[in-house]
Formats: C-alpha cells, structure tokens, sequence
C-alpha cells in the first residue's frame, strides 16, 4: 500500500487556499508555460490519453480519450462543465480539493480547456457545499485578477471564463446529462446518449464534462509526463485517488493512496481495523451504487479496475462503505433503496415505477410479512430496470440490491421463514 500526495500534498499548507501560496508552491507555473510556449493543444489531449487517467467521478472512463471526441472544426462554442455535484452516498473526496486546494483545480481547468479549445468553463457545485462553494468563488476570483484567466492570458490570444452553477441538491443532477440541463436552466432529466456531451453537449455544443478530482490531476500529469502517471500504482489503472472511507471502521476517514492497493490493508492499517467488538460482514466498495464484496473477497481484492472487476464490483467515486456485524442487510438495502426511489427524476417507467415497488417488497420483509417468492420478486423487478433506462441511476440501484439478496440471501430467508404470512397465497402481490 503506498501513501500518495499527489492531489492532497498542499492541504496542510497554511492558507492553501490563497492563490500567493499556490504560487509559491510552483501553482499556475504549467499552465504560463503552456501558454508561454504556445504548446499544441493536442499534445495535452496525447500526454493525459498516454498517462492512463480514468475518469474520478465514477464510470472510470479514460479522460484523454473523452477529450479527443471533441471536433476540433466545428463553428460552435465548445465547453468544459467540472463535475463538483458529489453527490453518490459515501463520497466525500471532491470537498477536500474545493476546500483545501481550490487552484489546483482551476490550474486543471485552465489546462483542459485550452486542451479542448474550450472558452468557458462551469464549475458545478452542490448547494450544501457552503464552504466548497465560496472557497472556490473567491479563488475564481484570485485567478482572473493575477490574470490567469480572462481576456488574451499572457498574451497568448487565449481566452478564458470561470464560472460556477450551484445545484439545488438533487442525486440525479450528478449525472453528467442531468447536469447540463441544471446549467441551462431546464428540468434536470437525463438525456438520452448518443449524441454524447463531448459532440453535443451544453447548449447543443461540443462539452467535455469532468470531475473535480479528474481535473485537479491534469496539471501534475501535463507538468510531469504520461509517464510519471503510468508508474503510480497499477500498471492497467494508474494514478493516485483520494478514497473516503466510512462506517463501521475505528477511524473513518479519507486517504490518498496509489491504485494496487488490497483493501484488507487499507482497513486493518489506516481504518484501524473493524469498530471493537465487532466484524466484517460486507464492503460496499465504490459508492452505494456499487456491488457488495463479502470479507473473502476483502481479504483478496485490489483496489484498482482489473482488480475489483475480477471480484465483479466497482471503484466508482472511491467511497469504502463498510458494515460489521451489527447490520442487518435488509435493513441496509431498504435504507438505501429508498434512496434510489427518492431520487429517480421519474422519466423512465422501469425506474420510476421499480425503484418504490422494490422499497414496497423490502418493507414487507423487513417487517415480518414477507413471502418465499419476495426474493425472486425482487430480482425479477432488478432484472427489468437493469440496463432499460435513459441513465445509470437504475442500474446503480440494481447492483447493491441484487448482490445483497444474493449474496445475503439466508438473512432474507430467516426473516421470511419467521412471517406468518410466508407461505399464504391470499397476500396482495404489492
Ligand atoms: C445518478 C448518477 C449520479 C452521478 N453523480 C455524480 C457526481 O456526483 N459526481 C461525478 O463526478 N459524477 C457523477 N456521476 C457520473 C457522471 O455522469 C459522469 O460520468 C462523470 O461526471 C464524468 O466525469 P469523469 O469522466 O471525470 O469521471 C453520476 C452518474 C449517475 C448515473
Ligand atoms: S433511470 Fe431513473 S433517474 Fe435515470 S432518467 Fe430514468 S427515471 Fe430518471
């Protein structure tokens, strides 16, 4: 397991957030030498696609290649809109980039920008992110005024508008469709892909959408080389994330660390092991909307794509939901189901309408009035919302429920088993 400082070696800085420390620090040096040597903005597009970078937002996908769908002859106004919305439950590393190293950011926005020839960048950040949000206003403000963005920055005919868009507090408006029409104005339903963002995104232009912690990589990957990237952690998912870890550990909390590490690890070491007088019972490892792994499977997988993939999970936003002993699993995937049902925008019938019955199934059981076939019900409703939707929401909601019911299956049993009702015919099939 190796600690890592990339993204969070300047946190413990004082007055990390001013610009004047930033700088002092070698902050915003890549990005006047990009600018200053008039470097080819597919050079940029080259060096992240040569480094590995995978998106940190949670689809995992290669940030350098969404950049190179974006045409480069096109009339129209090209965009970049910073994923800040951080919204999957059991992530909380974004807020430390906006809170501690706001310039970082914006060093990385500037450079992806100019990579994509983009003009205009959104910076979009959830309301309850109160600090995030000023932080990040007042280094906005910093920036144009020691004239790192603006109008013709160094001369170099390049210009450059940051702005941000707060969100109004709702799951789906971190989906990255569903953010561009929180940004224009509209309701924030997903929309549907093709065409993408990165041909027809913000406005009906060319938009890349990033996250936060995606962007604050570029400009130690631009001023280092692809190469220096590829070498941190695994060779076939490179880099260095900031990973929160939450629940029932001794000491939850976040921790840079290079990808390769083995979770087991990262529990027993930093965690300080499982809360005292308790166990393991499951990880929910990247984010709830990711499959649960059983202590086997902790005690085996990495923490890296190939790795958690063999273990038929996802890193997502890197967010380490662990349960002891103490939880009942039902009680766990109601509570997170409601969530999803709760969240769903409501524009696609198997979410809309699957997302509460599943609540309405898991009630039942967790109240003691389940039946035998509940199980099977539950699987057969995750089976006909998995992958027939606008967006991954559905999905999302599909992969902690069916790994718990499968994987959990006896605590459903013993609930059902002791239910009057377990084997009537006469209960309505709700
Ligand atoms: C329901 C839902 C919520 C999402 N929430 C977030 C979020 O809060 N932050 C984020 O960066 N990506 C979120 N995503 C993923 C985005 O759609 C998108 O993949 C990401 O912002 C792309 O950035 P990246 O390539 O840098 O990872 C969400 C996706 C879904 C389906
Ligand atoms: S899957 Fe759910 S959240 Fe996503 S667009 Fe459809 S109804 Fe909306």
């Amino acid at each position: 397991m190796k600690a890592s400082t990339v993204i969070s070696g300047r946190f413990d800085t004082k007055n990390s957030q001013s610009i004047e420390t930033y700088r002092k620090d070698g902050g915003y040096e890549t990005w006047s030498t990009v600018l200053d040597e008039k470097r080819d903005p597919d050079s940029l597009i080259d060096e992240v696609k040569a480094s590995g970078l995978r998106g940190r937002g949670g689809a995992g996908f290669s940030t350098g290649m969404k950049w190179s769908f974006v045409p480069k002859q096109t009339d129209k106004p090209k965009y970049l809109c910073v994923n800040g919305d951080e919204s999957e439950p059991g992530t909380f590393k974004d807020r430390q980039i906006l809170e501690f190293d706001p310039h970082q950011l914006l060093e990385g926005v500037a450079l992806t920008c100019y990579a994509v020839q983009a003009h205009t960048a959104y910076i979009y950040l959830r309301c309850e992110f109160k600090l995030g949000i000023a932080t990040v206003k007042a280094a906005i403000k910093e920036a144009y005024e020691a004239g790192m963005f603006g109008k013709d920055i160094h001369g170099s005919g390049f210009d450059l508008d940051v702005s941000v868009t707060i969100g109004a507090g709702a799951y789906i408006c971190g989906e990255e469709t569903s953010l561009l029409n929180s940004i224009e104005g509209v309701r924030p339903y997903p929309r549907n892909k093709p065409p993408f963002p990165a041909v027809e995104g913000l406005f009906g232009c060319p938009t890349v959408i990033n996250n936060v912690e995606t962007i604050a990589n570029i400009p130690h990957i631009i001023k280092n080389g692809a190469e220096w990237h590829t070498k941190l952690g695994c060779p076939e998912d490179p880099g260095s994330r900031l990973w929160g870890i939450s629940g029932h550990v001794a000491k939850p909390r976040w921790v840079e660390l290079e990808t390769g590490y083995k979770l087991q690890d990262l529990i027993d070491g930093p965690c300080g092991g499982i809360r005292k007088g308790h166990t393991l019972k499951a990880i929910i490892p990247g984010g709830s909307s990711s499959k649960v792994l059983l202590p086997d499977q902790v005690a085996r997988v990495t923490m890296d794509t190939p790795g958690i993939r063999a273990e038929g999970s996802s890193l997502g936003s890197a967010a380490i939901i662990v349960l002891d002993d103490s939880v009942c699993m039902v009680d766990a995937v109601l509570n997170l189901m409601k969530f999803y049902a709760h969240e769903s925008c409501g524009q696609c019938t198997p979410c809309r309408e699957g997302t509460p019955w599943v609540v309405q199934v898991l009630q039942r059981i967790h109240s003691g009035k389940g039946r035998t076939v509940d199980m099977d019900l539950l699987l057969d409703i995750a089976h006909n919302m998995e992958g027939r939707t606008v967006c991954a929401l559905a999905d999302g909601a599909c992969w902690p429920l069916t790994s718990i019911v499968k994987k959990f299956r006896h605590e459903f049993e013993a609930k059902i088993v002791a239910a009057p009702s377990a084997t009537s015919s006469k209960v309505a099939s709700a």
